[in-house]
Protein backbone atom coordinates (compact mmCIF):
# COMPACT_ATOMS: atom_id res chain seq x y z
CA UNK A 1 0.00 0.00 0.00
CA UNK A 2 0.73 3.56 -0.87
CA UNK A 3 1.98 5.85 2.30
CA UNK A 4 1.11 9.58 2.06
CA UNK A 5 5.24 10.46 1.51
CA UNK A 6 5.56 8.06 -1.63
CA UNK A 7 2.21 9.45 -3.01
CA UNK A 8 4.33 12.95 -2.39
CA UNK A 9 7.85 11.53 -3.94
CA UNK A 10 5.46 10.12 -6.80
CA UNK A 11 3.78 13.62 -7.43
CA UNK A 12 7.36 15.43 -6.86
CA UNK A 13 8.70 13.26 -9.61
CA UNK A 14 6.01 13.56 -11.93
CA UNK A 15 6.39 17.84 -11.71
CA UNK A 16 9.86 17.33 -12.20
CA UNK A 17 10.03 15.60 -15.17
CA UNK A 18 7.09 17.57 -16.93
CA UNK A 19 9.31 20.78 -16.06
CA UNK A 20 12.06 18.73 -17.76
CA UNK A 21 10.29 17.81 -21.05
CA UNK A 22 8.48 21.25 -21.30
CA UNK A 23 12.45 22.45 -21.05
CA UNK A 24 13.78 20.03 -23.52
CA UNK A 25 11.11 20.41 -26.47
CA UNK A 26 11.61 24.70 -26.23
CA UNK A 27 15.02 25.38 -28.59
CA UNK A 28 15.58 28.55 -26.54
CA UNK A 29 19.22 27.40 -25.25
CA UNK A 30 18.86 27.65 -21.73
CA UNK A 31 22.30 25.88 -20.95
CA UNK A 32 24.75 28.42 -23.38
CA UNK A 33 26.37 26.33 -26.67
CA UNK A 34 28.59 28.92 -27.39
CA UNK A 35 30.69 32.07 -25.93
CA UNK A 36 27.92 34.42 -28.09
CA UNK A 37 25.17 32.20 -26.37
CA UNK A 38 26.51 32.64 -23.10
CA UNK A 39 27.12 37.02 -23.71
CA UNK A 40 23.77 37.25 -25.10
CA UNK A 41 22.06 35.36 -22.42
CA UNK A 42 24.13 37.19 -19.81
CA UNK A 43 23.00 40.89 -21.06
CA UNK A 44 19.52 39.47 -21.30
CA UNK A 45 19.80 38.20 -17.88
CA UNK A 46 21.40 41.75 -16.70
CA UNK A 47 18.59 43.78 -18.31
CA UNK A 48 15.35 41.39 -17.65
CA UNK A 49 13.86 44.11 -15.90
CA UNK A 50 15.77 47.44 -17.59
CA UNK A 51 13.43 47.63 -20.74
CA UNK A 52 11.50 50.62 -20.41
CA UNK A 53 11.10 52.16 -24.20
CA UNK A 54 8.21 50.63 -25.12
CA UNK A 55 9.65 46.86 -25.89
CA UNK A 56 8.36 43.59 -26.64
CA UNK A 57 8.33 41.26 -23.04
CA UNK A 58 10.95 38.49 -23.01
CA UNK A 59 7.45 36.08 -23.45
CA UNK A 60 7.16 37.54 -26.41
CA UNK A 61 11.00 37.63 -27.71
CA UNK A 62 11.17 34.03 -27.12
CA UNK A 63 8.71 33.44 -29.52
CA UNK A 64 10.49 35.52 -32.07
CA UNK A 65 13.23 33.56 -31.64
CA UNK A 66 12.05 30.60 -32.18
CA UNK A 67 9.84 31.12 -34.97
CA UNK A 68 12.88 32.09 -36.81
CA UNK A 69 15.22 28.90 -35.91
CA UNK A 70 12.12 26.29 -36.38
CA UNK A 71 11.63 28.44 -39.94
CA UNK A 72 15.29 28.60 -40.81
CA UNK A 73 14.66 32.40 -41.91
CA UNK A 74 17.76 34.40 -42.40
CA UNK A 75 17.05 38.02 -44.08
CA UNK A 76 15.08 39.88 -41.36
CA UNK A 77 13.51 43.11 -41.23
CA UNK A 78 12.91 44.85 -37.72
CA UNK A 79 10.54 47.93 -38.38
CA UNK A 80 10.61 50.16 -34.98
CA UNK A 81 13.90 48.83 -32.79
CA UNK A 82 13.36 51.48 -30.02
CA UNK A 83 16.33 50.45 -28.00
CA UNK A 84 16.34 46.80 -29.30
CA UNK A 85 15.02 44.08 -27.40
CA UNK A 86 13.31 42.75 -30.50
CA UNK A 87 16.13 43.10 -32.49
CA UNK A 88 18.78 41.41 -29.94
CA UNK A 89 16.10 38.45 -29.85
CA UNK A 90 15.80 37.97 -33.39
CA UNK A 91 19.77 38.50 -34.09
CA UNK A 92 20.66 36.07 -31.96
CA UNK A 93 18.00 33.53 -33.49
CA UNK A 94 20.29 34.95 -37.17
CA UNK A 95 23.71 34.57 -35.43
CA UNK A 96 22.62 30.70 -35.71
CA UNK A 97 20.65 30.34 -38.94
CA UNK A 98 23.39 32.62 -40.59
CA UNK A 99 21.29 35.34 -41.65
CA UNK A 100 21.31 39.29 -40.60
CA UNK A 101 18.93 41.76 -39.43
CA UNK A 102 18.09 44.88 -40.57
CA UNK A 103 16.21 47.66 -37.90
CA UNK A 104 15.18 50.79 -38.24
CA UNK A 105 14.32 53.75 -35.77
CA UNK A 106 13.31 57.17 -36.00
CA UNK A 107 15.07 58.41 -32.10
CA UNK A 108 18.25 59.59 -32.52
CA UNK A 109 18.13 58.45 -28.58
CA UNK A 110 16.89 55.44 -28.49
CA UNK A 111 18.69 54.64 -31.88
CA UNK A 112 21.88 55.07 -29.62
CA UNK A 113 21.14 53.01 -27.19
CA UNK A 114 19.95 50.07 -29.52
CA UNK A 115 23.69 50.36 -30.73
CA UNK A 116 25.51 50.32 -27.52
CA UNK A 117 22.64 47.38 -26.63
CA UNK A 118 23.81 45.59 -29.78
CA UNK A 119 27.38 45.96 -28.99
CA UNK A 120 26.86 44.52 -24.97
CA UNK A 121 25.37 41.54 -26.18
CA UNK A 122 28.14 40.64 -28.54
CA UNK A 123 25.06 40.98 -31.71
CA UNK A 124 26.43 43.45 -33.71
CA UNK A 125 27.87 41.82 -36.60
CA UNK A 126 24.24 40.92 -37.16
CA UNK A 127 22.57 43.95 -37.55
CA UNK A 128 22.23 46.89 -39.54
CA UNK A 129 20.59 49.65 -37.53
CA UNK A 130 18.96 52.47 -39.34
CA UNK A 131 18.46 55.35 -37.90
CA UNK A 132 15.39 57.00 -40.05
CA UNK A 133 12.06 57.59 -40.51
CA UNK A 134 10.93 53.92 -41.70
CA UNK A 135 8.37 56.05 -44.00
CA UNK A 136 10.72 56.90 -46.11
CA UNK A 137 13.17 53.83 -45.94
CA UNK A 138 10.74 51.00 -46.13
CA UNK A 139 10.28 51.53 -49.93
CA UNK A 140 13.59 51.83 -50.90
CA UNK A 141 14.98 48.82 -49.38
CA UNK A 142 15.75 46.00 -51.74
CA UNK A 143 14.93 42.99 -49.64
CA UNK A 144 14.19 40.20 -50.43
CA UNK A 145 13.19 39.43 -46.82
CA UNK A 146 11.52 36.13 -45.26
CA UNK A 147 11.13 37.46 -41.73
CA UNK A 148 9.66 41.11 -40.96
CA UNK A 149 8.61 42.41 -37.53
CA UNK A 150 6.20 45.25 -37.57
CA UNK A 151 6.37 47.24 -34.33
CA UNK A 152 6.72 50.85 -34.98
CA UNK A 153 2.95 53.60 -35.62
CA UNK A 154 0.52 51.49 -35.79
CA UNK A 155 -1.76 54.09 -38.10
CA UNK A 156 0.72 53.43 -40.97
CA UNK A 157 0.38 49.41 -40.91
CA UNK A 158 -1.36 48.76 -43.80
CA UNK A 159 1.13 51.07 -45.78
CA UNK A 160 4.14 49.09 -44.19
CA UNK A 161 2.36 45.73 -44.99
CA UNK A 162 1.97 47.31 -48.73
CA UNK A 163 5.65 48.09 -49.19
CA UNK A 164 7.03 45.41 -47.99
CA UNK A 165 4.67 42.64 -49.34
CA UNK A 166 6.43 42.37 -52.86
CA UNK A 167 9.73 42.07 -51.24
CA UNK A 168 8.64 39.09 -48.46
CA UNK A 169 10.14 35.85 -49.90
CA UNK A 170 7.11 32.88 -50.33
CA UNK A 171 7.09 31.12 -47.20
CA UNK A 172 8.13 33.83 -45.30
CA UNK A 173 6.68 35.58 -42.53
CA UNK A 174 4.89 39.20 -41.99
CA UNK A 175 4.97 39.16 -37.70
CA UNK A 176 3.07 42.25 -36.32
CA UNK A 177 3.09 43.55 -33.15
CA UNK A 178 -0.01 44.90 -30.46
CA UNK A 179 -2.59 43.81 -32.80
CA UNK A 180 -4.71 43.15 -29.84
CA UNK A 181 -3.85 47.05 -28.87
CA UNK A 182 -6.93 48.96 -28.31
CA UNK A 183 -5.61 51.95 -27.85
CA UNK A 184 -4.59 51.66 -31.79
CA UNK A 185 -7.81 50.30 -32.30
CA UNK A 186 -8.22 52.20 -35.90
CA UNK A 187 -4.88 51.07 -37.32
CA UNK A 188 -5.04 47.88 -36.20
CA UNK A 189 -7.89 47.18 -37.44
CA UNK A 190 -7.79 48.14 -41.20
CA UNK A 191 -4.25 46.08 -40.78
CA UNK A 192 -6.29 42.92 -39.85
CA UNK A 193 -9.00 43.26 -42.11
CA UNK A 194 -6.05 43.50 -44.95
CA UNK A 195 -4.05 41.11 -43.68
CA UNK A 196 -6.88 38.31 -43.71
CA UNK A 197 -8.37 39.04 -47.16
CA UNK A 198 -5.45 39.19 -49.84
CA UNK A 199 -5.27 35.53 -50.59
CA UNK A 200 -1.56 35.34 -50.88
CA UNK A 201 -1.70 35.11 -47.41
CA UNK A 202 -2.51 32.60 -44.25
CA UNK A 203 -2.62 34.61 -41.00
CA UNK A 204 -2.95 33.34 -37.42
CA UNK A 205 -2.92 35.43 -34.37
CA UNK A 206 -0.72 34.01 -31.99
CA UNK A 207 -2.77 33.48 -28.50
CA UNK A 208 0.22 33.04 -26.36
CA UNK A 209 1.01 36.75 -26.34
CA UNK A 210 -0.50 39.07 -24.19
CA UNK A 211 -0.22 41.90 -27.00
CA UNK A 212 -1.07 40.04 -29.65
CA UNK A 213 1.36 39.26 -32.61
CA UNK A 214 -0.04 38.41 -36.06
CA UNK A 215 1.86 35.80 -38.37
CA UNK A 216 1.03 36.16 -41.85
CA UNK A 217 2.96 33.69 -44.20
CA UNK A 218 2.86 34.09 -47.93
CA UNK A 219 1.76 31.27 -49.70
CA UNK A 220 2.46 32.51 -53.33
C1 LIG B 1 6.89 49.79 -29.64
S1 LIG B 1 8.42 50.56 -29.96
C2 LIG B 1 9.39 49.24 -30.60
C3 LIG B 1 9.92 48.30 -29.54
C4 LIG B 1 10.94 47.32 -30.05
N1 LIG B 1 10.34 46.43 -31.03
C5 LIG B 1 11.54 46.52 -28.93
O1 LIG B 1 11.03 45.44 -28.62
O2 LIG B 1 12.52 46.97 -28.34
C6 LIG B 1 8.08 51.48 -31.41
C7 LIG B 1 9.25 52.27 -31.92
O3 LIG B 1 8.97 52.68 -33.26
C8 LIG B 1 9.55 53.93 -33.47
N2 LIG B 1 8.90 54.57 -34.62
C9 LIG B 1 7.67 55.15 -34.67
N3 LIG B 1 7.44 55.64 -35.90
C10 LIG B 1 8.54 55.38 -36.63
C11 LIG B 1 8.92 55.66 -37.97
N4 LIG B 1 8.10 56.33 -38.80
N5 LIG B 1 10.12 55.25 -38.42
C12 LIG B 1 10.96 54.57 -37.57
N6 LIG B 1 10.66 54.29 -36.29
C13 LIG B 1 9.47 54.69 -35.82
C14 LIG B 1 9.32 54.66 -32.15
O4 LIG B 1 10.22 55.74 -32.00
C15 LIG B 1 9.51 53.54 -31.13
O5 LIG B 1 10.81 53.52 -30.59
Amino acid sequence: MKTKRDLRHFTSFMILFAFMVLAASSSFPQDPQTDLDKKVLDFLQTHKYQWRYENISEEDGKFLYNLILEKDYKNALDIGTSTGHSAIWIAWALSKTGGKLTTIEIDEGRHQKAMLNFERAGLTDYIDARLADAHDLVPQLEGPFDFVFLDADKNWYVNYLNHVLPKLKVGGCFAAHNVRNLRYMRGIREFLELIQSLPELETTIDETSSMGISLSYKKK
